[in-house]
């Protein structure tokens, strides 16, 4: 179907922050809005898909389609099992989200006082990373597209390109957070795309350099169905 390119695909995205808590009034977040892992849902169901967005806190509106169905979740613990129920289904798998690196360990189950302290230490564990996890278990045989985003700030390429082989991705979307017109919040961005040279991306085979292409820059609705 010609207007409807991506028609019978299930699209999994990720979007929004996740939130980790420390007590029942604060949590540690990111600045993500949501609005690349959003434009990216909205696109692909314009596109003739079925969508799972996985969403972390966000003040966007809920999609309205009736081909998307949204998952909200607040912690990256929590969207790690939301991904892990959906991906096995997935066609095109787009992990725009700012997953939280850590978490605190121990959540105070009371709020936590200052007291007349004058510092306190809160310990951070990692959590887990669902991209590289889903890029360990997605089909071999080149099923599932599986795309990451990056987010630098020195050393663009470098970062990405590790990104790319070590998670296993078959694109990697990476954008610099000191460009004009990228990054968190703003309607536009500017993205490198990088594509394994060889396309096996199941193997952990010493990668050869992969294919970069710097995009111009553009809104994220539009780069959404560039990108798709
Ligand atoms: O390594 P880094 O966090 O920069 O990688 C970014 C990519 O990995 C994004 O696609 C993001 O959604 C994904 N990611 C994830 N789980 C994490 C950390 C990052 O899925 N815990």
């Amino acid at each position: 179907n010609h207007s409807r390119p991506l028609h019978g695909l299930h699209v999994l995205v990720t979007a929004g922050p996740t939130q980790e808590p420390l007590d029942p009034v604060r949590f540690l977040t990111n600045h993500s809005t949501g609005k690349m892992g959003y434009g990216f849902a909205h696109e692909a169901a314009a596109l003739g898909a079925t969508v799972t967005l996985i969403s972390g806190p966000v003040s966007l509106p809920e999609p309205a389609e009736p081909n998307i169905t949204t998952i909200h979740v607040t912690t990256a613990r929590q969207m790690f099992e939301a991904v892990q129920q959906a991906y096995e289904t997935a066609d095109i798998i787009v992990m725009t989200a700012a997953v939280g690196d850590f978490r605190v360990s121990e959540v105070a189950g009371e709020k936590i006082k200052k007291a007349g302290r004058s510092s306190i230490q809160i310990e951070l564990v990692a959590n887990p990373d669902i991209l590289a996890w889903v890029g360990a278990h997605k089909r071999t045989d080149g099923s599932q597209v599986l795309c990451g985003f990056a987010m630098e700030t020195q050393n663009l390429i470098e970062n990405a390109a590790k990104k790319l082989a070590d998670k296993h991705c078959d694109m990697l979307v990476a954008n610099n957070l000191r460009d004009a017109g990228a990054g968190f919040g703003t309607d536009t961005n500017v993205v490198t795309v990088l594509t394994p040279a060889c396309g096996d991306t199941s193997t952990d085979q010493a990668p050869q350099q992969p294919n970069v292409e710097k995009w111009r820059k553009m809104g994220k609705t539009d780069l959404a169905r560039q990108l798709l």
